[in-house]
């Protein structure tokens, strides 16, 4: 893997800050992206598509996570939307963490958004919610070792909603997790981009 990919910690890449809007009917704020991170200036399409698309959080939702956080949209929307929630921002890019912890305080959320690195979440925190715009591009079986690692950790009333491009393998994405034991649902699908819904069996 080169270390100039948004999926490597560390990025080698130069540091050059850019605002980034997030315009969405119930959410405005600026926020900060960078080189060197995943849609380093712009909210993602399908981000977008999954801010505007998954079901609504909900009081019920306590514990939010954000699967691979980037710059932070995922995270900054949720708290905005769910202030009685916490939500966990997590991903493996150093310059990814920075900027979702500079994107919560800049948004007063300091306190709610917690940053971290996959393996700081404590093994005993359980997610509500997971919300994900998830890293494709590592590669089919780090995708589902990444599945692994973090579905399990969803509440036995939890979901996760997973935005994932058709050409980029939803569907294939859908069917290896009904195959290991997850009830999935297509629930919106447009432009090439799906939402899957995901919660434990039974
Ligand atoms: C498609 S990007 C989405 C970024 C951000 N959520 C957004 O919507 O703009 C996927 C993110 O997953 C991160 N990532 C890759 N491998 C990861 C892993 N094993 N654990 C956590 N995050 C990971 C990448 O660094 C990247 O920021």
């Amino acid at each position: 893997m080169s270390s100039g990919q948004y999926f490597a910690d560390d990025p080698s890449v130069g540091s050059d800050p850019r605002p980034v809007e997030i315009a969405l009917p119930d959410v405005a704020f600026t926020l900060t992206a960078d080189r060197g991170v995943f849609s380093a200036d712009h909210l993602d399409a399908g981000t977008k598509f999954l801010l505007l698309e998954a079901p609504p959080l909900t009081s019920a939702d306590a514990m939010v996570l954000d699967l691979g956080c980037g710059w932070g949209p995922i995270a900054c929307v949720a708290a905005a939307r769910a202030p009685q929630a916490a939500v966990w921002a997590v991903d493996v890019n150093e310059r990814a963490r920075h900027l979702t912890e500079l994107n919560a305080a800049a948004i007063g959320a300091a306190e709610q958004i917690r940053v971290a690195t996959p393996e700081s979440v404590p093994a005993d925190v359980r997610f509500d919610r997971i919300l994900s715009n998830p890293p494709i591009r590592i590669g089919k079986h780090a995708l589902h070792d990444l599945m692994q690692c973090w579905l399990p950790r969803l509440t036995p009333n939890g979901c996760a909603h997973l935005v994932v491009q058709k050409h980029l393998g939803s569907d294939s994405l859908a069917s290896w997790l009904r195959n290991n034991g997850y009830d999935v649902d297509r629930i919106k699908s447009r432009a090439g981009f799906r939402i899957l819904e995901v919660r434990p069996e039974g």
